[in-house]
């Protein structure tokens, strides 16, 4: 047999070994793993001398902003710049314009999405006040999940009151898909930006202050509540308190389905740096303490906080309130808006960490393919490398090293707070299903992505 590519003569990792050989992949699967005498020939060969090949990154968390915000980015230049950063799928959110909350919007995102898209996709649906009834339909049409944003963020999308949670809980719980949710408590987050207001206190550096780790924390415990209650699969986003990190171990080993994202900007960075990077860093829920930091890495590293994710959140520098030095050119942090490129960022950030010891790439494998594979319930089709999985691969070559620029990042708009951050380990290739997307930092590929649907109910019990 010829396969149609082969990758080999480089170090395959998984989430449990590490093994010299390589990966045949025919008809966008793997046929073959092993060892490189062991590998049939391929009409395209790679040499992976020197590199690793990881299964194909996911980036659980991004805003792609199509349809109606495509002027902050779209499924052709978000996909660009996720490729670029070493990343095979996206999960995409749902805040756009119409919001992504009727089977419809569904269709509608899959439609522009495909048309653009280099890299495999699934797609959130938003739950509010009013559209519980379009649950089902919702799931029926596509979806891979839910999201709830119980906290204010962008596009103020209203979440369901105590009452229609009841039923949203219910309903998602029927439809075995997670519910993913932005955990911030609006009424702790509104009193404390009034009064930090009212104290003229409007620097960068009073970010944090107005959504405290006790924001966060309130919400994650409501919802836990709710998903015991009702068996609903729950998925708290972007996860940045240490209190929110005990709440999530505690309710694991109290044997709930509850699971956790956190970022690179949550693990790398502390509000301080607001002093510097200002409107660059501004994100909702904010970055935090060391001590929050040091307990979100202890999770990652002990398996109670699943996955990393980057909640790429694009907007123009006007947006932001500053130039690409941080400066706040805006009266106040609180005219600015929240949010920052970062798929392309999130993987030659970690894999520093991993070059400086801080977690094994093997561990990184689990918590950047693996984990969010099983959290969306796209395992093992998805985050594996395995007979039959879909051939994604993310091939790194942990010697490089580069100083990240944010000028030539790919997104249509770049703020970034990592410009000018020197990394070791880059993704040097980037295969979907095949098909060979990125090479040596340059996207090559076509507009193959598709949206991805669960994994099918009998095998629901291997997620997690
Ligand atoms: O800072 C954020 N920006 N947090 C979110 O939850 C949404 C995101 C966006 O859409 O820009
Ligand atoms: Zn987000």
């Amino acid at each position: 047999m010829t396969a149609d590519l082969v990758v080999k003569n480089g170090w395959v990792v998984t989430s449990q070994e590490t093994f010299k050989g390589g990966i045949a992949i025919a008809d966008g699967k793997f046929v073959s793993i092993g060892t490189d005498d062991s590998l049939p020939g391929g009409k395209e060969v790679i040499d992976a001398k020197g590199r690793h090949i990881l299964p194909g990154l996911i980036d659980g968390h991004v805003h792609f902003r199509e349809p109606g915000l495509t002027y902050k980015e779209d499924f052709g230049t978000g996909s660009m710049a996720a490729v670029c950063g070493g990343i095979t799928t996206v999960i995409d959110m749902p805040n756009v314009v119409p919001p992504t909350a009727d089977a419809e919007q569904v269709r509608v995102k899959q439609r522009l999405a495909e048309d653009k898209s280099l890299v495999d996709f699934g797609v959130l649906a938003v739950v509010v006040q009013t559209n519980t009834a379009e649950i089902f339909p919702m799931a029926e049409a596509g979806a891979i999940g839910y999201k709830i944003f119980f906290g204010e963020t962008i596009g103020n999308l209203p979440f369901p009151d105590d009452g229609m949670c009841q039923e949203a809980f219910a309903n998602i719980a029927q439809s075995q898909l997670p519910l993913g949710i932005h955990a911030e408590n609006r009424q702790i987050m509104n009193y404390w930006t009034n009064k930090l207001k009212s104290e003229g206190k409007n620097a960068p550096i009073y970010w944090e202050a107005s959504r405290p780790d006790m924001c966060e924390a309130e919400s994650v415990a409501h919802a836990i509540f709710f998903a015991e209650h009702f068996g609903t699969k729950l998925h708290v986003l972007h996860m940045s308190s240490k209190q929110a990190v005990h709440l999530v171990k505690e309710a694991k080993a109290r044997g709930l389905r509850v699971t956790a994202e956190t970022g690179p900007h949550y693990l790398l960075r502390e509000s301080k740096d607001m002093a510097e990077v200002g409107p660059l860093l501004k994100m909702n829920p904010p970055v935090r303490t060391r001590d929050h930091a040091e307990a979100l890495w202890d999770g990652l590293l002990h398996g109670y906080v699943d996955m990393i994710a980057t909640d790429h959140s694009p907007h123009t520098l006007e947006e932001k309130g500053t130039d690409m030095t941080g400066k706040l050119l805006k009266p106040a942090i609180w005219d600015c808006v929240s949010g920052f490129a970062g798929v392309e960022t999130g993987v030659p950030l970690m894999l520093t960490e991993v070059n400086k010891g801080r977690m094994t790439l093997n561990q990184y494998v689990k918590v950047a393919s693996e984990n969010p594979a099983k959290v969306w319930q796209l395992y093992p089709r998805k985050g594996a490398i395995r007979l039959g999985s879909d051939g994604d691969l993310t091939i790194v070559d942990m010697d490089k090293e580069a100083v990240i620029d944010a000028n030539k990042l790919h997104s249509k708009n770049k703020p970034t707070p990592w410009h000018g951050w020197k990394v070791k380990g880059l993704p040097v290739c980037t295969i979907v299903r095949g098909h060979v997307q990125m090479r040596d930092g340059e996207p090559i590929g076509k507009p193959i992505g598709r949206m991805l649907r669960p994994i099918s109910s009998s095998e629901l019990k291997t997620q997690l």
